[in-house]
């Protein structure tokens, strides 16, 4: 019986499992093995030229991480200060005869910028925009069978400066190829909306969109399957008539009964899975992940997520990766994303643009609360070869790609219409807003449009209390419009108490705060010189120190900001203000404001360019997270005579004791809304401890020691085992330590990194934004005791071992295993 059943079973695999043309859709993955040529003269018939140098790589790929930093690049050091031109890439690839019949897309994520694409010498289009995703159809133009198909992508962003930020150059997003029958379901081609939730039920609607491409009319069936980890939830299935060469979108509505809810806390995923048959036979599979959640703006309590109120703690953030550039990696986007989660950030606002579309589903599975931001410019420039220039021919496309791409993730909650743009104070940019919501809404009803305007009144004044009025000439017309349903706007934090008297009948949101400017690891004293106390933002740099260090403490901010504490105050004053996004979680590479070289990235950041928390961090996560903290700085490595500040942000406690060498300092508790308390102590070698109490009793112990001289390296990986897939990161933590294992926080000793086994090193960096050493270097000065080495896997398992030597320090090594589990 059992040789018959596996007889039976062989039987099976091999007329259907085997046969390629009963397969559905494929999506292949198509980063592998492309060639690519920096172009280095204007010249058209570049790809004839025969000393073209080709290199082989594979995708997502930044060429511009790659070059020199130099001040004289055209990306100015606003856009990094890295060299930008022209790139192009070519791929062959073959595609089997048994595929004939078939279609074939090719989908890019993302390409900075001006892409032109190629099959076969056949022109497929051009796309300027460098963060929306496109496709295009190669089916007509394939070779199938033993002859070759060459796929080739010119890309250009040589005309600079086109952005305020590190744009990157490249296809620096995955590229995929998709496989489908003549009739399949549409790119993009489901809309899953949730019109009724209650506790008990909840009603979704599904939107297919089906192309049929065959030439005749065909009779299918459309199987829609909702599915929970897996399990299946609920089920319909439809008999429905595509014509020829035509599309179809069918509109049902399926119900769920006690939903399991999406949350910041619990991100529960459901997956609708849509079959499409022709005469029984299965023909297209396509997913949608969707959460089921509800959502309001409220006039008075902010946001409510589920009827809960929830602030929004978010983030703004650029694409850069730090050391790996533009180029898309998803893991080093979930490392950023765990480093915000642990300062208790639930939300992101994608500055300034279309993020990766890997952005979004992690922000759905982690559970963040995304503003969606689709522009930084409309028609009016704010950088010479910017987006303004292809504005009018593609802003509408490229905005109903962008709605239509993201609309099914549970994490979007806020559509942007644009950041800070020109046309703001006037009526050109109302009527530019209509047209942008009315594309927006005509793809999605179910989200508040809003855009990161600058403040309603000109602030110019200064005049905060300044009641929003149109007689005043400086008004906000695209504020006064009333065509945004949240009214956002960016920095000048003191006017947000006056929003319900200003816009009372629209909610708030902070869509940029802050713009605070640190340095990690270093500290301006007030005992060192007059100059550098208060540390303002324009003498941080002008007449500030010559080495562009900004001190770490929550005191400098850019005049249109504020302090991190300062913003956050008000913001958890009253619950109409229904949350912030700070500029920025991360350091990001160019703006260096205020813009003094050998500056070339950002100092925005709460968290440095490598990933280290600068130490306003654990200021959030005392207010933004449950957990007990105690975090207590600067370090205690100061000449005798200097007079320090202690700073110490706690949460969970009622008090905190200092004490030098054991003699107490002092017990200090935050009074009224003080976030953090203070002690000035004159340095003296020892040993300083803080201790929280609740209650009288102790809550954490922090000791911070003087270090002696630096002896040896610690190496601490983020995740000590990796996977074998040639894309896997780990992201090692390189600290300078003493004999006795504290680290030394002035250390800049060059280290050297050698690597054995099946791994390399990607990037290094150590959060400097002053430095020029290239961060694909296999060695880096520590910066205030510490840097990084990123490593990742090859396609092989094994075990990589990193070993850091450096010059008077003891050698220290890490291994990191590959394993698929
Ligand atoms: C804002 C702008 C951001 C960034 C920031 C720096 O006005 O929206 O992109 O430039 O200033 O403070």
């Amino acid at each position: 019986m059992k040789a018959k059943l596996l007889w039976y079973f062989l039987i099976l695999i091999l007329t259907f499992g085997c046969n390629k043309s009963q397969e559905t859709r494929t999506v292949e993955n198509f980063n592998s093995n492309w060639l690519f040529s920096l172009e280095a003269k204007k010249d058209s018939s570049y790809l004839e030229q025969t000393d073209a140098v080709w290199c082989q790589l594979n995708l997502p790929h930044d060429w511009s991480i790659e070059g020199d930093f130099n001040e004289n690049h055209p990306a100015t050091y606003n856009g990094g200060a890295l060299p930008g031109g022209i790139g192009w890439y070519k791929k062959t690839f073959k595609v089997e005869e048994i595929d004939k019949l078939k279609e074939f897309y090719i989908d890019f994520d993302g390409v900075y910028m001006n892409s032109e694409v190629w099959i076969n010498d056949h022109y497929l289009g051009k796309r300027p925009n460098g963060y929306i995703g496109f496709r295009y159809n190669l089916t007509p133009y394939l070779n199938f069978g033993e002859k070759e198909n060459e796929i080739k992508v010119k890309v250009d962003n040589s005309q600079q400066p086109n952005s305020r930020w590190y744009s990157g150059s490249g296809i620096y997003r995955n590229v995929w190829l998709v496989k489908t029958d003549k009739l399949h379901i549409n790119n993009w081609g489901t809309y899953v909306t949730t019109p009724i939730v209650t506790v008990d039920s909840a009603t979704v609607n599904i939107e297919t969109s089906i192309v049929n491409n065959y030439n005749e009319t065909k009779n299918i069936v459309l199987k829609t399957t909702v599915l929970f980890n897996n399990e299946k939830i609920t089920e319909n299935s439809n008999h429905l008539n595509i014509t020829t060469k035509n599309e179809l979108t069918f509109s049902e509505e399926l119900k769920i009964n006690s939903p399991k809810l999406w949350s910041v806390e619990n991100p529960q995923l459901y997956t609708a899975l849509s079959e499409v048959y022709i005469d029984n036979q299965l023909v297209d599979t396509y997913k949608t992940p969707f959460g089921i959640r509800t959502f309001k703006f409220d006039l008075y309590k902010g946001f409510l997520l589920n009827n809960k109120s929830v602030k929004i703690k978010g983030v703004c953030n650029h694409h850069d990766l730090g050391a790996l550039g533009t180029a898309i990696n998803t893991r080093a986007l979930e490392r950023q994303l765990e480093i915000l989660k642990e300062m208790g950030v639930n939300g992101i606002r994608t500055a300034h643009n279309p993020p990766a579309p890997e952005l979004l589903d992690l922000c759905d599975k982690m559970g963040f609360i995304v503003m969606d931001e689709s522009f930084d410019v409309w028609n009016n420039a704010k950088a010479k070869y910017d987006y303004a220039i292809t504005w009018k021919e593609w802003h509408k496309k490229d905005l109903e790609d962008f709605i239509k791409r993201d609309r099914n993730h549970p994490s979007v909650f806020i559509w942007s219409i644009g950041n800070e743009i020109q046309e703001q104070w006037n009526e050109q940019g109302v009527e530019t807003a209509k047209e942008l919501k009315a594309i927006v809404r005509n793809l999605d009803t179910t989200r508040l449009i809003t855009a990161g305007m600058n403040p309603p009144v000109n602030m110019d004044n200064q005049d905060v209390t300044i009641q929003f009025d149109k007689a005043n000439v400086n008004y906000n017309a695209l504020a006064a419009s009333g065509v945004l349903d949240l009214i956002g706007y960016n920095y000048a934090h003191k006017t947000f108490e006056y929003h319900p008297q200003n816009f009372p009948n629209t909610p708030f949101i902070a869509t940029e705060t802050t713009s605070g400017l640190q340095t990690r690891g270093y500290y301006d004293q007030k005992s060192d010189t007059l100059k550098r106390w208060p540390v303002r933002w324009d003498i941080a740099f002008t007449g500030g120190n010559p080495d562009n260090t900004v001190s770490s403490y929550d005191q400098v901010s850019t005049p249109w900001g504020s302090t991190h504490e300062e913003t956050w105050k008000v913001i958890k004053k009253h619950d109409y203000l229904s949350g912030m996004f700070i500029w920025t979680g991360f350091d990001y590479l160019g703006e260096p404001t205020p813009y003094v070289w050998p500056s070339r990235s950002s100092y925005f950041g709460v968290i440095d360019l490598a990933g280290f928390p600068k130490d306003v961090y654990y200021m959030y996560q005392s207010e933004w997270t449950d957990k007990p903290v105690l975090h207590v700085f600067p370090h205690w490595n100061w000449k005798v005579g200097n007079d320090v500040d202690i700073w110490a942000y706690y949460s969970q406690a009622d008090e905190v004791e200092l004490f030098l060498n054991n003699e107490s300092l002092g017990i200090k508790k935050k009074e009224g809304d003080e976030l953090h308390v203070m002690w000035r102590v004159p340095f003296k070698k020892g040993v300083l401890k803080a201790i929280s109490r609740k209650d009288g009793k102790v809550v954490l112990v922090k000791e911070i020691k003087t270090a002696e001289e630096a002896s040896q390296i610690s190496l601490n990986a983020d995740r000590n085992t990796i996977k074998p897939d040639g894309v896997d990161l780990s992201f090692i933590t390189v600290s300078v330590l003493d004999k006795n294992g504290t680290m030394v926080p002035n250390a800049m000793n060059n280290i050297e990194f050698t690597i054995d086994g099946p791994g390399k090193i990607v990037g290094v960096d150590n959060g400097d934004p002053t430095s020029h050493a290239s961060f694909k270097a296999s060695n880096r000065n520590a910066f205030y005791g510490k840097c990084l080495v990123i490593v990742q896997s090859l396609n092989s398992d094994g075990i990589i071992k990193l070993s850091a030597n450096s010059q008077g320090l003891e050698e220290s090594s890490i291994n990191i295993s590959l394993n698929n589990n």
